[in-house]
């Protein structure tokens, strides 16, 4: 990250999110420049968290904003470790000791882990701070970062305890991804493929025409694919902040692949295990006699051109299912399925009969 000037003409695309509190999701290149001007105006200090990583960007935002500000620097583990009341008590300790008023505000700098705890950890301080989230992983600007869902994890499962906490600001400045593993971005696409087949087709058309370019962060295409994927959680989020309904449908794929992720003990990456979770839901949504098979095969194919896995060992299905009833009684819900009635068209699957849960899974299974 250098330290370059504000540049009026910068080419930003400006997606709001309404509902409760209004904020704006601002994407582009170059836009770690906008931070400051996107601050509440009565900020004297920010507490700015980010993994080890991310320390040298972190560093040059300090540089950035120190004439602003006060900058104070919280360095939390890597991933999912920064999920743990441990490391928010550890960023609590920081705006005690600093004073650290209700006007001042958080900035979460990193991968979907990182902003889902500064989140809860501005959600907590006083009673709720500002939280500004700035993204670094696909995953984090498609998903993650919009949309005020914060949390932490417990020993008895993730995201236990948290809150709905709308961001103040979400900066996506493409240019962070520059030292992202392709890996990760392509694992990161899996949301985007999501908001495809909930909502806008147009994704998966531009997938299929070119998944190289679709797949290239410096490209156009990439960035309209992005910018596709946070007007569809936008749409949903503004209509259904603490998911009372509608919030529901970006679930899709994800009671699967949740248990796919415990399975395999959170080594996997988020995409990977939605990924399987997506052709589960799609062969669910066959079964229950609203999809066509070729849009099962479509969802196939795309994940596949991405590197994504679409099979699960035909063994796990009883393990899985375990622990997606465990997840259904932690949560007082009922073992929901988003499912498709078409492209653009998702439902809830309620109540579903056992045996066509596991047809779906012999279809997933390898
Ligand atoms: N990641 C799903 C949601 O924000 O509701």
């Amino acid at each position: 990250m250098t330290s370059q000037p504000d540049r009026p003409d910068r080419d930003v695309t400006v997606i709001p999110v309404t509902g409760g509190s209004p904020y704006e999701v601002r994407v582009g290149r170059g836009l770690v420049a906008e931070i400051g001007a996107a601050l509440p105006p009565a900020a004297a200090k920010v507490l700015v968290i980010h993994a080890p990583p991310l320390a040298e960007q972190a560093e040059a935002l300090r540089e950035r904003l120190s004439g602003r500000v006060e900058v104070l620097l919280a360095e939390v583990p890597d991933a999912e470790g920064a999920k743990r009341v441990e490391v928010a008590a550890f960023c609590w300790q920081i705006m005690g000791q600093t004073d650290f008023t209700r006007t001042d505000a958080v900035i979460g700098l990193g991968g979907g882990a990182t902003t889902d705890l500064a989140g809860f950890v501005a959600a907590t301080w006083l009673r709720g701070v500002a939280v500004i989230q700035v993204p670094t992983t696909v995953l984090g600007m498609v998903d993650a970062a919009v949309g005020g869902k914060t949390g932490i994890n417990t020993a008895e499962g993730k995201n236990l305890v948290g809150a709905f906490w709308a961001p103040h600001a979400v900066i996506v400045d493409l240019d962070l991804l520059d030292g992202l593993p392709q890996n990760e971005l392509l694992a990161g696409m899996a949301e985007v493929v999501k908001c495809g087949f909930i909502a806008d087709e147009r994704i998966l058309e531009l997938l299929e025409a070119d998944v190289r370019v679709a797949t290239d962060r410096t490209s156009d295409v990439f960035r309209e694919l992005v910018e596709r994927s946070i007007r569809v959680k936008a749409t949903v989020v503004s209509d259904d902040f603490t998911e009372q309904g509608q919030r529901e449908i970006l679930n899709y794929g994800h009671t699967l692949g949740h248990a796919i992720e415990h399975a395999e003990r959170y080594r996997w990456r988020h995409g990977a295990a939605i990924a399987i979770g997506m052709v589960f839901a799609a062969e669910l949504s066959h079964l229950a006699g609203s999809l066509a098979s070729e849009q099962v095969d479509r969802t196939r194919h795309i994940l596949a051109s991405l590197t994504l896995p679409t099979s699960y060992p035909l063994g796990r299905w009883k393990t899985l299912l375990a622990t997606m009833q465990r997840d259904k009684k932690a949560r007082a819900g009922m073992l929901r399925f988003i499912v498709l009635d078409g492209v653009g068209r998702p439902r809830v699957l309620n109540g579903t009969d056992e045996s066509m849960l596991f047809a779906a899974y012999q279809e997933v299974g390898s």
